[in-house]
């Protein structure tokens, strides 16, 4: 068999979405907005979907919202360019509405091949649609900044970045918990297989977020969508090796 090297899967995938007629959202879009960042990343940011400038240069978070997703993601310790940055849906909505629930559909096939691509140690939610794959019945004002493990990495619901540009007290929420990114990147580096210390508080009468993790499987996007990749045993290239990490972070279970 002939081995496909990871950037030949992620320019077949990327050709594949931008041809996408999956969906109404491609008779309105100028380009198609795959997702970019090195396909050996440990962490992956999930937006929403481009907005008018994202759409226009076909790069995800290149807005006012994606200048101060640059500058959160400095505080976390990293650099844009070693992260990976994508968003649930590939197109714009017109007038950037809420994406509708077939559109996430439509489009959730790609975002599970990025993962597997990708095979981050954490994931970064950025806002509520995103958060909703992971943690369908909770809010992000209760649960934003705290881990939670799914399949051997670490998913961290995180605010929107646009939110802080018209909700100014979100501004340092939102930087206090990229600070935390830190921590929780050393814990998913450490391995996740030791036990997690008690969450610091609950999220009480709420039901647990859901633990199984991988999304509901999504319709085939194209005919010449490429195949899933085999799931691999650990993400990140291997997180089940002995823990020594941080213990005090509270993962939300
Ligand atoms: N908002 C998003 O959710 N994604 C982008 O790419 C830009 C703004």
């Amino acid at each position: 068999m002939i081995a496909v090297s990871k950037e030949e899967r992620a320019r077949e995938l990327y050709d594949v979405i931008r041809a996408c007629r999956m969906c109404a959202l491609a008779e309105t879009r100028t380009h198609a907005v795959p997702g970019e960042g090195p396909l050996d990343a440990e962490v992956m940011f999930i937006g929403e979907a481009p907005g008018l400038n994202e759409d226009r240069q076909g790069r995800p978070f290149v807005g006012a919202a994606g200048q101060f997703l640059s500058e959160l993601i400095a505080e976390a310790g990293l650099r844009r360019e070693e992260v990976y940055i994508c968003n649930v849906l590939k197109c714009r909505p017109p007038g950037n509405r809420d994406p509708l629930p077939g559109e996430i559909e439509a489009c959730a096939e790609y975002l599970d091949l990025q993962i597997d691509l990708v095979d981050p140690l954490v994931i970064v939610t950025l806002g509520r649609f995103s958060m909703a794959r992971w943690f369908p019945q909770q809010t992000i004002s209760r649960i934003h900044g705290r881990p939670k493990e799914v399949d051997g990495r670490l998913i961290v619901p995180m605010y929107h970045p646009a939110a802080a540009l018209h909700q100014g007290a979100l501004r340092q929420v939102l930087i206090d918990d990229f600070r935390g990114l830190r921590d929780i990147l050393a814990r998913a580096r450490a391995g996740l297989t030791a036990p997690a210390a008690p969450a610091a508080e609950t999220a009480a009468g709420e039901p647990p977020a859901a633990t199984s993790s991988k999304p509901s499987p999504a319709p085939q996007p194209a005919a010449s969508a490429p195949p899933s990749p085999a799931p691999a045993a650990a993400p990140g290239g291997g997180a089940g090796a002995a823990p020594a990490g941080p213990q005090q972070i509270p993962l939300f279970e």
